[in-house]
């Protein structure tokens, strides 16, 4: 198992893998993820004020899966996780399926 740094191994990320897919089949995961979350982080609630969490609970899946799914991707190199449309790196939207982002994401 790895135990940090830049490279993760195989063994390390199946593991992390089957631990994701077993969140995603434990009925109600996501909405205890955000409770749990915004208990211990109450600074972060106000962010969250009028957030459709059903809507909120399917983006961070694909999120999570994506990220699950790139991990050997060299960090100087565009990957889906990082293009926008508009060319510039960093944004969240070209990662985002159309039908699931906020009607004021480009
Ligand atoms: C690995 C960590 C995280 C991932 C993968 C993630 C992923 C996402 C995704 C996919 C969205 C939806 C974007 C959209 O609507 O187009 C989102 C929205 C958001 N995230 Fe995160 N996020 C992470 C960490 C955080 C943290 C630590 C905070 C706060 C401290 C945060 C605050 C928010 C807020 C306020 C929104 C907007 C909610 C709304 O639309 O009402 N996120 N995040």
């Amino acid at each position: 198992m790895s135990t940090g740094g830049e490279a993760v191994d195989r063994d390390t990320m199946a593991a992390t893998k089957a631990s994701y897919d077993r969140c995603c089949i434990t009925p109600r995961f996501f909405e205890d993820f955000y409770s749990t979350f915004l208990a211990r982080c109450p600074q972060a609630r106000a962010m969250f004020a009028r957030t459709d969490f059903e809507r909120q609970h399917k983006l961070l899946r694909h999120a999570f899966g994506l990220l699950l799914n790139f991990p050997k991707q060299p960090p100087r190199e565009p990957t889906i996780l990082a293009r926008s449309p508009s060319g510039t790196v960093g944004g969240t939207s070209a990662w985002i399926p159309r039908s699931m982002r906020h009607s004021s994401t480009p």
